[in-house]
């Protein structure tokens, strides 16, 4: 039985890593799409005077902040090569993450410490790309 399930994972895994993509997310293209998309809805919000925001709207950044987080975690697991990714990615990961927990908390002065964890997040995000594909002349 034990067996059984041991051999399961080991072909679930070497599915994951032979599929450019489908089954796990395959690609470093998918996880940033997926980011990016999550980074304009709390870009779009941060904009906002705090008596504009609703519940839902909190609930919408911290649900974006914490896809980010996970997908930088599934970046970091599956794509990262080198220290200065995985540094950045921490990177990430951390401001995302505070986004995220923020929302959490006190609505006294939730926006303006979204927007102060967010430019930090811009440029984690940024220094990837600024570093590794500054051809790609992609936002952020
Ligand atoms: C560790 C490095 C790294 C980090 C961190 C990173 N990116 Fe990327 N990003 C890349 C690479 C590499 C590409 C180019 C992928 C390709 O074209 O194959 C890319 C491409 C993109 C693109 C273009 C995607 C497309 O469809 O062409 C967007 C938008 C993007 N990133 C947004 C983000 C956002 C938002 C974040 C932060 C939440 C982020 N990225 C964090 C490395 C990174």
């Amino acid at each position: 039985m034990l067996k059984k399930v041991f051999m399961a994972g080991v072909v679930f895994l070497f599915a994951c890593t032979i599929s450019a993509k489908g089954y796990c997310q395959g690609s470093v293209k998918e996880l940033c799409a997926s980011s990016a998309k999550e980074f304009q809805k709390i870009n779009q919000l941060k904009g906002f005077m705090p008596d504009q925001l609703n519940d839902a709207d909190y609930k919408t950044i911290q649900h974006a902040a914490e896809v980010m987080a996970a997908n930088e975690g599934t970046r970091q697991s599956k794509f990262n090569v080198d220290a200065n990714t995985m540094n950045i990615s921490k990177l990430v990961q951390t401001h995302a993450g505070r986004i995220a927990d923020r929302c959490k908390s006190d609505k006294v002065g939730l926006i303006e410490d979204v927007g102060h964890n967010f430019r930090f997040l811009f440029l984690s995000c940024r220094s990837c790309h600024q570093i590794y594909v500054t051809e790609a002349g992609v936002a952020p």
